[in-house]
């Protein structure tokens, strides 16, 4: 097995980040996060994790960072599609320019590996289902652009500085602990809504198919990344079973027992019709198995947005 000793995991304190920050926590690996905490909460962050409140941005912060650092999970990014339209300065300073930050203080430091948190939205909506790695890359979102000028940067200055590099395609991730807005996550806003009383907003027909993938599968796809000797390697990680919103909807409205219709609004821009993936690849090069049913964990990720601040509750309404 390959050791690495000494990770810094970006976004550390954000959904998918603080899960991965755990796994590696929990197979004895130091862990070094830095998040600006713009969206994730200290909270979510394991004990005994040294903590860098600061930004991607911030070149010098992220140098202290990657002090003795040896692979680098790169999760920190703005990861709403809609507000990369509004904001799409914003997005692409995070999401462009913070990538070619963490890579290129991370060859500084001389760093081994590199896994980067890349989506389904570099695929755009030509792409045939299930979509496999090498599908038309169109992106239909500057958020999807972004990423996929990312996923370039990470290929060329892996080469550059000589660490190895993957490139991990995550589809809807869902589980407890998922960052609450108004934008991202629609089974949390699902929960959110219902358990406030009010009937879960379906964009479009509904009938839109998403890739639901379990954020402990997501988690355990990153440390198999580290573990396998392998490089420049693009691989989605999904379930590779799609679901509709609408089929959502229905099981959630059956879940909280709520005597509540869904309502409908049009489908936003950047968001693609249907995405499912072709997980052969991870199955293949990882060993990835993403066993967790929705069935199996919906309880878990109900209990964990009612635990939730219930100001970010109100707030995400
Ligand atoms: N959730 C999904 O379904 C999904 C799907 C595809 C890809 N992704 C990618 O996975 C990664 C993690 O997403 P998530 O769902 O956990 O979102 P999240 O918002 O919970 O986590 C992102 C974290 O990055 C931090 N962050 C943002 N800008 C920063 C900056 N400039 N410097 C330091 N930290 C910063 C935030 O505070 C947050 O803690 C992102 O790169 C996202 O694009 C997520």
């Amino acid at each position: 097995m390959r050791q690495f000793n000494k990770a810094l995991v970006t976004g550390g304190a954000g959904f998918i980040g603080s899960h991965i920050a755990k796994k590696l926590k929990a197979a004895g690996r130091e862990v070094v996060v830095i998040d600006d905490l713009s969206m994730g909460k200290a909270a979510n962050l394991p004990d005994g994790v040294e903590f860098h409140h600061a930004s991607i941005l911030d070149r010098t912060r992220l140098q202290e960072a990657m002090r003795g650092v040896d692979v680098v999970f790169h999760n920190a990014a703005r990861v709403s599609i809609r507000n990369s339209f509004d904001d799409i300065y914003g997005d692409t300073e995070t999401n462009v320019l913070g990538t070619v930050n963490v890579l290129r203080e991370g060859g500084k430091a001389g760093i081994k590996k590199f896994i980067f948190a890349s989506s389904m939205a570099v695929y755009g909506e030509r792409a045939a289902l299930p979509v496999s790695e090498d599908a038309v890359l169109e992106p239909i979102s500057p958020y999807g652009a972004g990423k996929l000028a990312a996923e370039m940067y990470v290929k060329q200055l892996s080469k550059y500085y000589g660490f190895e590099s993957v490139v991990l395609r995550y589809f809807n991730t869902y589980g407890p602990g998922q960052t609450l807005t108004p934008y991202v996550g629609v089974i949390t806003i699902f929960i959110n809504n219902l358990l406030q009383g009010r009937p879960p907003l379906v964009f479009g027909t509904g009938e839109q198919v998403r890739d639901f993938v379990y954020v402990g599968d997501v988690a355990e796809a990153n440390i198999l990344a580290m573990r396998k000797q392998i490089d420049k390697t693009v691989i989605n990680v999904g379930s590779g079973r799609g679901t509709s919103v609408n089929q959502i909807a229905v099981m959630l409205i059956e879940k909280l027992g709520a005597n509540l219709e869904t309502t409908a609004a049009p489908l936003p821009l950047g968001e693609p019709r249907d995405s499912v993936a072709d997980i052969s690849k991870a199955r293949r090069l990882l060993g990835f198995d993403p066993a967790t049913r929705m069935e199996q964990a919906i309880g878990e990720v109900i209990e964990s947005v009612k635990n939730m601040n219930p100001l970010l509750l109100a707030r995400a309404q």
